[in-house]
């Protein structure tokens, strides 16, 4: 359709069918019209592959035998490979399911930093670095809409907490905001092209996100030039004239008083009764239904031909069983004793409650009904086949339903409940539920310590031991944040007992964010994370444990020892009350660990391998050092000094020798994963622009390059450099 037949739609439509075009009519898509050929736009979530299909109006489960899809790994496993072609692979089977699922738009993909290691919500973001995220986001955002549907990146901006997350003011400095929390957004914009946004619950600087002038206006807007949509979060959006005139173009919501939102009804009564000027207010209108009508012209349904799509496709199993293995990080084989020789191992003991657990249905808005999702003991089955006995001890007692939103307490609607958060009524039932929690403690108590003595007992005669444990979606989820880093149900207990039985205990957690293991992590001499990784990620978890895989996962994130060494909780910044202020700046994940020496357990960037490396022979050229542009070259090279085909994830840090302002000690500006053969060498050469050497100065409104030195370090984690090397550059 052309430009000009928009803009004669425009002029055609009436202002309640504009009205409707901009609200929910249902929980997941607007109002079409009808007479004009414009259909609904439906959306749904979320990161992890299409939502299950809910009523119109209720968040009924409709109990549908064809709404099954793909588990795809989750963000944080999927920022774990560091391959960028993954995240595109991965992004082409979201957007073909959700085409296939006949939505318009995915709301997806989720990269809000994680500024804590506690955040509810860590699983479905990428971690802690700008670089990694914005890497990562843009093939994603790419694979995603090749295939007629628009991305939804969320959520705009700063919902770095799940408490109070929908009234909670944010407090940031300039310079944070645009180095930290928004180079993501930025990228996911600009070069990811994405079509839709979604803002954040959360407000920025005393005004909701969802309808933030300097957010919306200022910085999506004329700053980024976007012209797709900006969606509100469901239930984001407070008032009617900020709404109308601060960049929003989409009202959602959780609740089916459709009429009532804010640009429903209201929005037509403030213009009628003339509270605001009505020509400006109809302009805003006719803004936002333009920015509506032409995504929904790009995403051909309006005429032309749409991609048809589709779901549970066979063929994609591989990209997505690949993305598991390479999600996997080996944190510690001091004794190599990973892989295991699945022709040694006769009587297996698998102990943990998430070896058998199906993690896709949970987490909020991101829970997946899958298609299948095979858990690690079914991985493990899989692999091993008819020769070897596998004994299963759950070792602990999770009887917790392992979803919230299917905590039926409250309306037995999750999200709607959730806008409740801060209401007496949800205090009051909070307090029930803790009062009944009481009670079933020791029962669970109880039932725990048999759990752990069978498990126990079962060690002593088996050939190899595998723990599976971590965090479930009643932790890793939307809704709340973790109040410390401990793995429940008295799982440090248990992980040591066995590793005084069985020190050769291989220990695996699966979770959606870092655990504290301080408890028992120097005992364990074989250590793997895994995250929530798909409907492939128990195979693909076994493949690594037996060798068929080698692992080339590293931590997209910090793991800290404890939360307390956490910056932000530091300056006892997280969760905070009405308003945070986050006044550790820029110093989030390993640009404070760092900076301030601060000991980790795990550092960012970290990931063992079945075989060795070694990276080189580091060199740098200044290319061009103009004012208007900058690139440096530099080269390396790497070789795989061991018996066995694997992947390094060559790291490239900068760091300012003698900086004017406050500067972390270094920062992740390149990166890229290489895959070698045994015994064989690779040359590398990477180029770097200005972005890599510059930071944002507050007092000029922009990022800079300072003339100076800079250190170009080779490395292969945030605390292992392996090369550095120097370049002069001139101030621009
Ligand atoms: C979440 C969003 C989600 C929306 C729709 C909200 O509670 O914050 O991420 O896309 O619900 O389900």
């Amino acid at each position: 359709m052309t430009n000009e037949r928009i803009e004669e739609l425009i002029q055609e439509l009436t202002l309640q069918e504009k009205a409707d075009m901009i609200h929910g009519n249902e929980l997941f898509a607007t109002k079409g019209v009808e007479r004009l050929g414009i259909p609904p736009f439906r959306t749904s979530d979320g990161p992890m592959g299409v939502r299950k299909e809910f009523k119109k109006d209720t968040w009924s489960d409709i109990g549908l035998s064809y709404d099954t899809v793909s588990y795809l790994p989750s963000n944080t496993a999927l920022a774990a490979t560091w391959n960028r072609e993954l995240a595109y692979e991965t992004g082409k089977i979201l957007g073909k399911e959700t085409r296939g699922r006949g939505k318009d738009m995915i709301l997806a993909p989720g990269i809000n930093i994680m500024r804590t290691p506690l955040c509810g919500r860590s699983f479905e973001y990428m971690g802690e670095d700008p670089y990694l995220a914005a890497e990562m986001v843009v093939p994603l955002i790419k694979g995603i809409e090749e295939n007629d549907v628009s991305s939804c990146v969320k959520h705009f901006a700063l919902n770095n907490q799940e408490t109070r997350r929908l009234d909670v003011n944010v407090e940031v400095s300039e310079r944070a905001l645009r180095e930290i929390y928004l180079p993501a957004f930025e990228a996911a914009i600009k070069k990811g092209k994405a079509k839709g946004i979604m803002g954040a619950y959360n407000k920025l600087r005393g005004q909701h996100c969802c309808h933030n002038d300097y957010l919306l206006n200022h910085i999506l807007r004329e700053e980024w030039g976007f012209e797709g949509i900006t969606v509100s979060d469901w239930g984001g959006v407070h008032d009617t004239e900020e709404a109308l005139t601060n960049g929003l173009d989409m009202e959602m919501s959780v609740t089916n008083n459709f009429n009532e939102y804010f640009l429903a009804d209201p929005l037509i009564k403030l213009i009628e009764e003339g509270t605001v000027d009505r020509e400006a207010a109809l302009a805003k209108i006719d803004e936002k239904v333009r920015h509506i009508l032409h995504v929904m012209n790009a995403l051909h349904m309006l005429d032309g031909e749409r991609y048809a799509g589709t779901y549970n496709d066979i063929r994609d199993k591989e990209a997505i069983r690949q993305t598991a293995r390479e999600s996997v990080v080996l944190l510690k084989n001091d004794k190599s004793i990973l892989p295991l020789d699945a022709k040694k191992v006769k009587k297996l003991l698998v102990i943990g409650d998430n070896a058998n657990r199906m993690q896709a249905p949970g987490g909020g808005s991101a829970e997946i009904k899958a298609l299948y999702e095979l858990t690690p003991l079914m991985g493990f089955y899989m692999v091993l086949g008819g020769n070897t006995e596998i004994t299963y001890k759950t070792g602990y007692f999770n009887d917790d339903i392992g979803n919230i939103w299917a905590d039926t307490s409250d309306s037995g609607n999750g999200q709607a409940d959730s806008l409740n958060q801060d209401k007496p009524e949800h205090a009051k039932a909070e307090a029930d539920k803790k009062a009944e929690e009481e009670k079933k403690r020791a029962y669970r108590k109880e039932k725990n310590e048999q759990c752990m003595k069978e498990a126990l007992e079962a060690a002593k005669d088996a050939d190899a031991v595998i723990y599976v444990g971590g965090l479930t979606h009643d932790y890793d989820t939307e809704g709340q944040d973790r109040a410390d880093m401990k793995l429940p149900y008295e799982q440090d207990r248990l992980i040591s007992e066995l590793l005084a039985v069985r020190p050769d205990t291989i220990v695996i957690i699966q979770a959606g964010s870092p655990v504290d293991m301080s408890a028992w992590v120097d005992k364990a001499d074989t250590l793997c994370y895994s995250w929530y990784a798909g409907m492939e990620g128990g195979y693909a978890l076994a493949e690594v444990v037996f060798g068929l895989v080698n692992p080339s996962g590293r931590l997209p994130e910090t793991f800290p020892v404890t939360e307390s060494d956490c910056s932000a909780v530091v300056l006892g910044e997280f969760p905070g009350g009405d308003s945070v202020t986050y006044g550790e700046d820029i110093f989030v994940g390993y640009r404070y660990y760092d900076t301030y020496d601060v000991k980790t357990a795990f550092p960012f960037g970290y990931g063992l391998s079945y075989t060795d490396f070694i990276l080189s022979g580091l060199s740098a050229r200044v290319l061009e050092d103009t004012a208007e542009n900058k690139r440096v070259e530099i080269c390396f090279s790497i070789s795989n000094i061991g018996d066995r085909a694997g992947a390094e994830v060559a790291q490239i840090y900068i760091a300012d020798k003698f900086p004017k302002v406050k500067k972390a000690a270094k920062e992740l500006r390149a990166f890229e994963k290489i895959y070698l053969d045994a015994g064989e060498t690779k040359q590398l050469t990477l180029e770097l622009g200005a972005e890599a050497f510059s930071y944002y100065d507050e007092a000029e409104g922009r990022f800079k390059v300072d003339a100076g030195d800079y250190m170009i370090l080779l490395a292969r984690s945030a605390d292992e450099v392996v090369d550095v090397t120097d370049v002069r550059l001139s101030a621009n």
